[in-house]
C-alpha cells in the first residue's frame, strides 16, 4: 500500500512543472499563473469521489498551466502569449477591463459619499469598505488574480471596432471607434486609409468580410473592384482586382469556413447582374450566378453553406451547393424584403431591420430546418446596418434614413428576450463595418513623427 502511494506521489510530483531560475523573462506572472492553476487543480481533487475523477483534474491542470507565461503554449513568455495574466504587471496600463472596473468603483464611492453628512463618518467609513471590496474583484486583483474572466465578481466584456466613411452628403458621417459589449466603454480608435477619390472616401459603400483572421474590404463607389484590407492600423489596398463590380449595400458576401477559406460574393447591383464570385486571399474565380436578384439582400452561412436572402425583387432564399444555388423557404418579409442584415448562429440565420417596399420591420426574423419564424423584436428600425452575433447576444449597428442607433439584444433559446439601445452615430452610415477586436486595438494615434497613447 505504501509503495502504491509513494509511486502516485513521484508520478505527480513528475507532472508538476518546474520552471528554470532566471530563464523565464515574467517569472512572477508565470509562478502566480501556475500557483492558480494548482489551486484549482487541489479543489478538483479534494471533490472527486472516484479514481477516474483526478485523472480528469490533472488533466485540467496541464491545460490550464500550459498557457501560463513560460510554459509550453507561451514559451517567451508574455510576449505572443494571450494569457489574461500578462496584463496583470500594469494593469492600470495594459488591462481594460481592469481600468473600467476601477472607474465603476470609484464611481460608485463617490455617488456612496455624496449621501452621507458630513459629520457622519461611519458612513464615510462604509462607502470606503464597498470601495475597497468592489475593487478587490476587479481582474488582476484578488479576487480575480488572474484577470479576465473573473470566477466571480466583475463581469468582463467583449470588444468591437466599427469603422464608417461616408460620402460627401451632410447627413452620413465618419466614425472608428471601439465599443465595450455592454456599451460603458466607447472610445475613438485610429486607422490610417487611403485618400478619398472625388466625392467618395476609399471605403464608402463597400462590403467586408473576415478571411483567414484578416479583416478585407471589396468595391465600393471609390473603386468598385478594388481589394482592400486591414492590416494592424492601416487600411491598405491589395491591388488585387475582383471581376465584377461590388456595393457594399447592392451585393452580399460571406466567407466559407472551409479547408481553404474562401469570400463568396455575389453583386445584384442591376437587373442584369446575377454574378457572383469567390476570392480565396490571392484570386478570384467565377462561380454560378444566383437564379434571381438579390439586390440590397445580405448572405450568412447556414450549417457552412453561403445562404443568400431576398432583396429588392424578391423574398427568395437560396443556399450554395456544389452544383449551384439551390431554392430554400422564402423570408416571412413581404414578397420584396430588402436593406436587412443578417448573421449566423450556431445553427441558423438571424436578419434584423429591413423594409418591405411600404413598411420598416423591426421584427427579428430566425431561419433554421428551412423554416423561419419571428424570433423577437427591435426597439427602433434599421436599414443598410451591421450586426455581430455573439454567442448570447448579437449587436445592430444602425444604417442610415436616420436609424442610427446600436442596438444590443440578448438571444437566449432562439429567441430575442430584451434589447437596450447602447449608442448612437448620430448620422448615417451604409453598412458600417464592425468586428470583434483587442480594446486596446490601434489606441495610439501615430503621426509621421510620433505615436500619441491616449487612454
Ligand atoms: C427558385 O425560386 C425562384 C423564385 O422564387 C424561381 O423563379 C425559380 O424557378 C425557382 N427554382 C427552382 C429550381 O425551383
Ligand atoms: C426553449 O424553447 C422551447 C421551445 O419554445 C421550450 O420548449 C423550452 O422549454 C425552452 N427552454 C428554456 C430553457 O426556456
Amino acid at each position: 500500500m505504501l509503495k502504491i502511494l509513494i509511486f502516485f506521489v513521484s508520478a505527480f510530483a513528475a507532472f508538476r512543472p518546474v520552471l528554470r531560475e532566471g530563464e523565464c523573462p515574467d517569472e512572477d506572472l508565470a509562478i502566480l499563473c501556475d500557483s492558480h492553476c494548482y489551486i484549482d487543480y487541489a479543489a478538483c481533487k479534494d471533490a472527486c469521489e472516484e479514481s477516474g475523477c483526478e485523472r480528469i483534474c490533472l488533466n485540467a491542470y496541464a491545460g490550464c498551466y500550459s498557457r501560463c507565461p513560460c510554459f509550453e503554449l507561451c514559451p517567451n513568455g508574455c510576449s505572443d502569449c494571450d494569457n489574461s495574466v500578462c496584463t496583470c504587471r500594469s494593469p492600470e496600463i495594459d488591462n481594460i477591463d481592469h481600468r473600467q472596473c476601477i472607474k465603476e468603483a470609484n464611481d460608485h464611492f463617490t455617488s456612496c459619499v455624496g449621501n452621507c453628512q458630513y459629520t457622519e463618518r461611519a458612513c464615510y467609513d462604509q462607502c470606503y469598505s464597498l470601495l475597497v471590496e468592489e475593487s478587490d474583484k476587479c481582474p488582476c486583483n484578488s479576487g480575480c488574480p488572474l484577470g479576465c474572466p473573473c470566477e466571480s465578481g466583475y463581469s468582463c466584456q467583449k470588444y468591437i471596432t466599427a469603422i464608417c466613411q461616408r460620402q460627401s452628403a451632410s447627413s452620413y458621417v465618419d466614425f472608428s471607434y471601439m465599443i465595450s459589449a455592454n456599451g460603458h466603454i466607447q472610445e475613438n480608435r485610429y486607422y490610417s486609409s487611403p485618400l478619398s477619390t472625388g466625392s467618395y472616401q476609399f471605403l464608402y459603400n463597400s462590403g467586408f468580410a473576415i478571411l483567414n483572421g484578416q479583416m478585407f474590404l471589396y468595391g465600393g463607389n471609390q473603386d468598385p473592384k478594388k481589394v482592400a484590407r486591414i492590416e494592424e492600423c492601416a487600411i491598405e489596398d491589395t491591388g488585387k482586382r475582383l471581376i465584377n463590380n461590388f456595393y457594399g449595400i447592392e451585393g452580399s458576401l460571406v466567407t466559407l469556413p472551409e479547408i481553404v477559406e474562401e469570400t463568396i460574393l455575389c453583386n445584384s447591383y442591376s437587373t442584369t447582374a446575377l454574378k457572383c464570385e469567390s476570392f480565396n486571399g490571392e484570386a478570384t474565380k467565377a462561380m454560378s450566378d444566383v437564379q434571381v436578384q438579390h439586390q440590397q439582400g445580405c448572405m450568412s452561412l447556414y450549417l457552412g453553406q453561403a445562404v443568400i436572402i431576398a432583396g429588392y425583387h424578391s423574398d427568395s432564399v437560396e443556399f450554395l451547393e456544389f452544383s449551384g444555388w439551390q431554392n430554400l423557404t422564402e423570408h416571412p418579409g413581404g414578397s420584396t424584403f430588402y436593406r436587412h442584415t443578417c448573421a449566423s448562429t450556431d445553427d441558423g440565420i438571424l436578419t434584423v431591420g429591413g423594409y418591405s417596399g411600404s413598411s420598416f420591420s423591426k421584427e427579428v426574423f430566425y431561419f433554421k430546418n428551412d423554416q423561419w419564424t419571428v424570433a423577437g423584436k427591435m426597439q427602433n428600425n434599421y436599414q443598410f446596418g451591421s450586426m455581430i452575433f455573439l454567442d448570447s447576444f448579437f449587436i445592430v449597428f444602425g444604417g442610415n434614413n436616420n436609424y442610427n442607433t446600436v442596438e444590443r439584444a440578448e438571444w437566449q433559446n432562439e429567441t430575442v428576450t430584451s434589447t437596450s439601445v447602447i449608442h448612437d452615430h448620430g448620422g448615417d452610415c451604409l453598412h458600417p463595418i464592425v468586428f470583434e477586436t483587442r480594446p486596446d486595438q490601434c489606441s495610439e494615434f501615430c503621426s509621421q513623427d510620433f505615436c500619441y497613447f491616449l487612454p
